[in-house]
């Protein structure tokens, strides 16, 4: 192995851990402050930490898209490296969709806390918080599904 691939090895190894152990810590975060934190509290932590972490988490994206790119450039095609580009760009896109619906739950959740003196508009909002997060549930998971399976399909790649 050359000294350019250890490095962007490195490089890429840094990357997915956090993009994968920033998955699991917001997980653990967002289980947390279900918990123990009113709606009001819950809309303001998340609204700060998901646009913080669109941050962090798409430049270890990136970064980890550029270091794979440049390994992969001794692979001669075929099936493995198609379905890891279809991956990486499904991934992508769930990523772009899933943070436009987050950030209208946000602004949904904080309608539905300020609706709390109007009783029919508050259930009228509930259910809309209800069913948009089940849809950020699904999206969510996709997340979490596409990135296993990107670093699956890394490792087959790397055997
Ligand atoms: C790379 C991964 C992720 C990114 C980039 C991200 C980004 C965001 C963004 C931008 C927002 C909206 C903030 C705003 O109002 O501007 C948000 C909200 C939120 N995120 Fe994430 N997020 C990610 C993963 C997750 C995961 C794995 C969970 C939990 C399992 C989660 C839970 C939430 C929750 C609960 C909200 C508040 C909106 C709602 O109630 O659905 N996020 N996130």
């Amino acid at each position: 192995m050359s000294l350019l691939d250890a490095v962007l090895t490195a490089v890429l190894v840094l990357a997915t851990s956090i993009w994968v152990g920033g998955l699991v810590a917001i997980m653990v975060v967002a289980r947390i402050a279900a918990r123990t934190l009113d709606p009001a509290a819950r809309v303001a932590l998340f609204r700060g930490l998901g646009r913080v972490y669109l941050v962090v988490g798409t430049a270890a994206l990136v970064v980890g898209y550029a270091a794979g790119g440049v390994l992969v450039r001794h692979e001669s095609g075929g099936p493995l490296l198609v379905a890891t580009g279809l991956v990486a760009v499904a991934l992508v896109a769930v990523l772009a969709v899933g943070v436009e619906q987050a950030r209208q739950m946000t602004r949904l959740r904080r309608r539905s806390v300020e609706a709390a003196g109007d009783p029919a508009l508050a259930a009228r909002l509930a259910e809309q918080v209800r069913r948009g997060a089940v849809r950020a549930a699904v999206l969510r998971a996709g997340l979490g599904g596409l990135s296993l399976a990107l670093l699956v399909l890394g490792v087959a790649i790397a055997a």
